[in-house]
C-alpha cells in the first residue's frame, strides 16, 4: 500500500535540507519502486506568518493521518520576540505531544571518514556508536504549572514543573532496554537522583523495568558526570536513556563527537512506531538561504523513517551506505570540512548522495 509522508520543511535552513532528503526519496521511488506519496505543509515561523499560529489545526490533522513525517527545523530571529505560546518551537512541541511521540532516538554514530572533523582526538571518538533515547513528551518541557507570575512584593518569578509519572518512565525504559538488546546490551540511565525526587523515581523505575531484561547491564549516572564522561571517554556508552531536557542537552553534546551536529539524525516514535523524523540540529538562521548547510542529518533521518515507520530496512541501509560513499569521496559541507577535502554546497551534497545510491 502506498504510504503517506508529510514533509514539514519549517524555517531557516529547514527548506534547503529537507529538499535534499526529498530528492533522495524521489530517487528511491524511481530506482527501487519505493511506494510513497509526499505532501508538504507549513510548521514553525513559516506557519505563523500565514496562519498566526506555528501549527495550523489542518496541518496537525494531516500529520495524524500520515504514515510518517519528515521535518526540517523551526525557529529564527524574526519570531524570537513573539509570545512564547505562538513561537515556532511550539509547533514542533505540539506535533510531538499530540501524536504521543514519546521516544526520541538520536544515534550519535561516527562515520570513520569524519574522525578528524570532531574537536576531540580521533582516538577518543573512532568507532563511536551511541544511541541516545530521550523521553520527548514529558518532563519539564510539558509539566504544569508553568509561567511567569508576579509575587506580592512586585517581583516577577518564572517557574516550570519537572514531573514524570511512573507510566511515562516505564514506557521509555522499555524502548531503551529493547534497543540495548539489539545492540551491546549496555544501558546507562542518566538522572539527577542526588537532588531531584522526580529522577529518584526515574532511577527506581529503571531498576524495576530492568528486571525484565536480565541480559542488559544497567548503570545509572548523574547528568553532570554524564556530560563529562561523554567528552572524556564516550566509547564507554552503548545506549543512554534520559528525560526530555537532559536528553536535549546531551544529544547536542554527543553530536559534536560525530564531527558535527549536521550529522545527527533522529526519530521520534509513538507506541506503534509511527514517527516523525528530523535532524537533531536547529534552523541555523545565520546560514539560511546560502546553500551551505549540511543536509546529511536530514537525509539520515529519512533513512530512519524508512527503517522504523515504512518497513524498508534495505532502502534505509542503501541511503546510509550512499552517505558513507560520498564521505569516502572526500565531499564535505563547511561544517565537516577539513584540509584536502572537497567543499560542496547543500544541493551538491544531496546530488552526490543520489548519485551514490
Ligand atoms: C531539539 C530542539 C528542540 C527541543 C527545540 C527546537 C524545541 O532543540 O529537537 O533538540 O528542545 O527539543
Ligand atoms: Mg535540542
Amino acid at each position: 500500500m502506498t504510504k503517506q509522508v508529510l514533509v514539514l520543511p519549517g524555517d531557516g535552513i529547514g527548506p534547503e535540507i529537507t529538499a535534499e532528503a526529498v530528492k533522495v526519496l524521489e530517487a528511491l521511488k524511481i530506482s527501487d519502486g519505493l511506494d510513497i506519496v509526499m505532501s508538504e505543509d507549513l510548521v514553525g515561523g513559516a506557519a505563523y506568518d500565514v496562519h498566526g499560529v506555528p501549527l495550523a489545526d489542518e496541518t496537525m490533522e494531516k500529520a495524524q493521518q500520515a504514515d510518517a513525517i519528515l521535518l526540517g527545523a523551526v525557529g529564527g530571529y524574526k519570531w524570537e520576540s513573539l509570545d512564547i505560546s505562538v513561537r515556532p518551537e511550539k509547533g514542533l512541541l505540539r506535533l510531538r505531544s499530540d501524536m504521543s511521540l514519546f521516544a526520541n532516538l538520536r544515534p550519535a554514530y561516527l562515520f570513520e571518514q569524519l574522525a578528524d572533523a570532531s574537536t576531540l582526538k580521533p582516538e577518543v571518538v573512532a568507532g563511536l556508536d551511541i544511541l541516545i533515547v530521550r523521553e520527548l513528551t514529558g518532563g519539564i518541557y510539558f509539566g504544569q504549572p508553568r509561567g511567569v507570575r508576579t509575587l506580592e512584593n512586585g517581583e516577577r518569578q518564572g517557574y516550570n514543573t519537572y514531573v514524570y509519572s511512573e507510566s511515562e518512565i516505564k514506557r521509555i525504559a522499555h524502548v531503551a532496554f529493547q534497543a540495548a538488546m539489539k545492540r551491546d546490551k549496555k544501558l546507562t540511565s542518566v538522572d539527577k537522583a542526588n537532588v531531584l525526587e522526580v529522577t529518584e523515581l526515574w532511577r527506581e523505575v529503571m531498576e524495576e523495568v530492568g528486571k525484565e531484561y536480565p541480559e542488559v547491564e544497567l548503570k545509572h549516572m548523574y547528568v553532570d558526570n554524564a556530560a563529562m564522561q561523554l567528552v572524556l571517554n564516550p566509547k564507554q556508552f552503548d545506549v543512554l536513556v534520559t528525560g526530555n531536557m537532559f536528553g536535549d542537552i546531551l544529544s547536542d553534546e554527543a553530536s559534536m563527537l560525530t564531527g558535527s551536529i549536521g550529522m545527527l539524525a533522529s526519530a521520534s516514535l509513538d507506541e506503534n512506531n509511527k514517527g516523525m523524523y528530523e535532524p537533531s540540529h536547529g534552523s541555523a538562521p545565520d546560514i539560511a538561504g546560502q546553500n551551505i548547510a549540511n543536509p546529511l542529518a536530514t537525509i539520515l533521518s529519512a533513512a530512519m523513517m524508512l527503517r522504523y515507520s515504512l518497513g524498508q530496512e534495505v532502502l534505509a541501509v542503501k541511503i546510509e551506505n550512499a552517505v558513507s560513499t560520498v564521505l569516502d569521496k572526500g565531499l564535505r559541507t563547511g561544517d565537516i570540512y577539513s584540509e584536502g577535502m572537497t567543499k560542496v554546497s547543500t544541493s551538491e551534497m544531496g546530488d552526490a548522495v543520489v548519485a551514490a545510491l
